[in-house]
């Protein structure tokens, strides 16, 4: 199975969530940003797994991002990462495919919507086929960090991931 892991992280969290996820998958599997998951990294994937944070309800657009470049908040810990491309935007022009996908978003306990579904459209427009439920990972506070545990749970939903596959190909 070749796996990739593909993610959009301002401040930190969804970037260690994914990482987690990546480790569960197998010792192979990449966690990449936007920009790096192109050409190769992606050439014949079985799976891609992709998560972005919650921003203002949504999988975050580029009016938010920009948004938050000009102001990130009187609370922010630093500048948000701002350096890779969005994960929608990546979505956007993602050649088509055939493998399945997984997707997760980290965010707040309550938020009345949130990313996954975003995500989950623009896969399946690309060909890809949903192989599991989406995932939520949780943050404490607007910026994070993650609730304790978040990232064992992200290592047991990759390692969940790898035998949903394995079963899914029969
Ligand atoms: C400007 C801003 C808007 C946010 N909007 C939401 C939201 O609508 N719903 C939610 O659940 N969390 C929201 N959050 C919390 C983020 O989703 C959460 O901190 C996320 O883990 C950040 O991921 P990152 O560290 O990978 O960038 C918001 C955070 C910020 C800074």
């Amino acid at each position: 199975m070749k796996a990739v892991v593909v993610y959009e992280s301002l401040w930190g969290n969804t970037a260690a969530v994914a990482r987690a996820v990546a480790q569960g998958l197998g010792p192979d599997v990449p966690a990449l940003p936007p920009d790096e998951a192109v050409g190769e990294a992606l050439a014949g994937v079985d799976l891609i797994v992709a998560g972005s944070p919650v921003l203002a309800f949504s999988l975050p657009t580029d009016r938010i991002r920009e948004g938050i470049r000009k102001d990130p908040g009187p609370k922010a810990p630093r500048p948000a990462d701002l350096s890779h491309p969005s994960l929608r935007s990546w979505l956007d022009a993602l050649p088509a495919g055939s493998g399945r996908y997984a997707a997760f978003e980290t965010r707040v306990r309550y938020s009345p919507r949130g990313a996954t579904s975003a995500i989950a459209e623009k896969l399946e427009k690309a060909g890809y086929r949903r192989l599991t439920g989406d995932e939520r990972f949780v943050v404490k506070g607007k910026y994070g960090p993650l609730r304790d545990g978040e990232i064992d749970r992200a290592r047991e939903w990759g390692a969940q991931l790898a035998g949903d596959f394995a079963q899914a190909q029969g």
